[in-house]
């Protein structure tokens, strides 16, 4: 395409988001409709009062686009288990493999990356895990003030995943650069300037993991990349390397951060619970991180397109509509738990929370991200029990992902360090 083409194509691709962006705007802030206003600031700040409304009015709702929206947890489970929903055929997020996959190209290709992630795989890394995160905490004592989400929530996953895909340390400052530009895109793209950064890193980055290929393939060692290409042929086709391994470094990138954020968020709004935290962290820190899930989920919702007419909660849902599915309001949802909208760290009963999702699209990731915030909250409530906020907490620009953009905080008195006696 030339000079010329290229700019019509910007043009018409800009205006035709600035266009979408102007009446989701109408929609949202004149007409007060619920599933744009929840795209918009007030879903950014308070999405759980929009689920409320969403819910009073059932739950199953048609939204203007012509789907669904489901508040329910049972509504919701039953989507995500149901085979008769599944990822529009023709949809395939660009480069994000299994995840935009039905099966039989699914199931193949996850249960290749599944080893790797198991509970058992996972309880292997926890050394490297503590010790990132007591060095990331050590910086942050020593300054007695830090940012909790880029000094300490962000750079701990990411020295995580690299570690795992086993990005030589050289290069792994530029994974986590373009890894963050495309886990930023989950949300959509929000400006014809995003695109263009985004594709950017796009390409950047399917060069850097050709480069890494080719140095696994003369000499692998005992890391994700270097199982996947032993398998290349057979179970993976070349092609679809780079999107396999796009997904696996991008999907823990935007998700764990805001998971230990939104933890700590929530702690120090709950100065009772956090207290309860610090005195007994090892055994907690499980507990606080599968109420902050259900309570505050780092991913809001997510959605499934009916591969034929299914009848649900009360109404046809036609082939092709789509159903989006709002873990946040199912996660919520006062038919499934006692006092949804209480942080309750002792809680018990109750279904098992949607944070992960449910069925086959069930996260690949959830022992890793559930090891990482554990042993995060736990050496936080270990070495700084005295944390406060020292100044205004910044949300991400983004609806679907949930969680701070900057959480400044004060590490207060250091911890005592035990004396011992003997
Ligand atoms: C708190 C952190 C995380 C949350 C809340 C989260 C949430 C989710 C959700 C909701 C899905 C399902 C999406 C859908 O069905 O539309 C998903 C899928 C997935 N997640 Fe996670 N995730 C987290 C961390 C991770 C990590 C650390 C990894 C791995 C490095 C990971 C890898 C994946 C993969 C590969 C899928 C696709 C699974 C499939 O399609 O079969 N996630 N995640």
């Amino acid at each position: 395409m030339n000079r010329l083409g290229r700019l019509r194509l910007a043009a018409r691709f800009a205006s035709g988001l600035y266009r979408e962006r102007a009446a989701l705007a109408w929609a949202g802030y004149r007409h007060r409709d619920p599933m744009s206003r929840l795209r918009l600031r007030p879903g950014r700040e308070n999405p759980y009062a929009v689920y409320d409304r969403l819910r009073a009015a059932g739950p199953l709702v048609p939204t203007r686009a012509g789907g669904w929206a489901c508040t329910s947890y049972r509504g919701c489970d039953a989507v995500l288990r149901d085979r008769r929903f599944g990822r529009h055929p023709a949809e395939d997020r660009p480069g994000m493999s299994f995840l935009g996959l039905n099966p039989p190209d699914h199931t193949r290709l996850r249960r290749l990356a599944l080893p790797a992630f198991t509970p058992k795989a996972v309880a292997r890394y926890t050394a490297r895990m503590e010790r990132t995160a007591v060095g990331l905490l050590d910086e942050a004592v020593a300054a007695g003030r830090f940012d909790l989400v880029s000094g300490f929530a962000g750079p701990l996953p990411i020295a995580v995943i690299t570690d795992l895909l086993g990005i030589p340390d050289s290069r792994a400052g530029d994974f986590a650069r373009y890894g963050r530009a495309i886990g930023g895109s989950l949300d959509g793209i929000k400006s014809v300037r995003h695109a263009r950064q985004l594709l950017a890193a796009r390409a950047d980055l399917r060069q850097l993991f050709d480069h890494l290929f080719e140095l696994r393939r003369r000499e692998p060692r005992d890391d994700i990349i270097s199982h996947l290409l032993a398998a290349e042929g057979e179970q993976i086709s070349p092609r679809e390397m780079v999107p396999m391994c796009n997904l696996l470094l991008v999907a823990g990138f935007e998700t764990t951060v805001n998971l230990i954020s939104n933890a700590v968020l929530a702690l120090l709004a709950h100065p009772d619970q956090w207290r309860a935290l610090c005195a007994d962290p090892e055994g907690l820190a499980p507990q606080v991180v599968e109420e902050v899930l259900r309570w505050d989920p780092p991913v809001q919702r997510t959605s499934r397109i009916a591969l034929e007419p299914v009848e649900l909660e009360g109404h046809q849902v036609r082939e092709g509509q789509q159903v989006i599915t709002l873990i946040g309001a199912a996660n919520r949802d006062p038919a499934a738990y006692q006092d949804p909208g209480t942080f309750d760290i002792t809680r018990t009963g109750g279904p098992p929370h949607l944070a992960f999702a449910s069925g086959i699209h069930y996260c690949l990731g959830h022992a890793l991200a559930r090891a990482e915030a554990a042993v995060a909250l736990r050496l936080l409530a270990e070495r700084t029990p005295h944390l406060t906020r020292s100044g205004p907490v910044r949300r991400r620009n983004t609806t679907i992902i949930r969680g701070p953009l900057h959480l400044p905080l004060t590490t207060g008195h250091p911890a005592p360090v035990p004396v011992s006696t003997g």
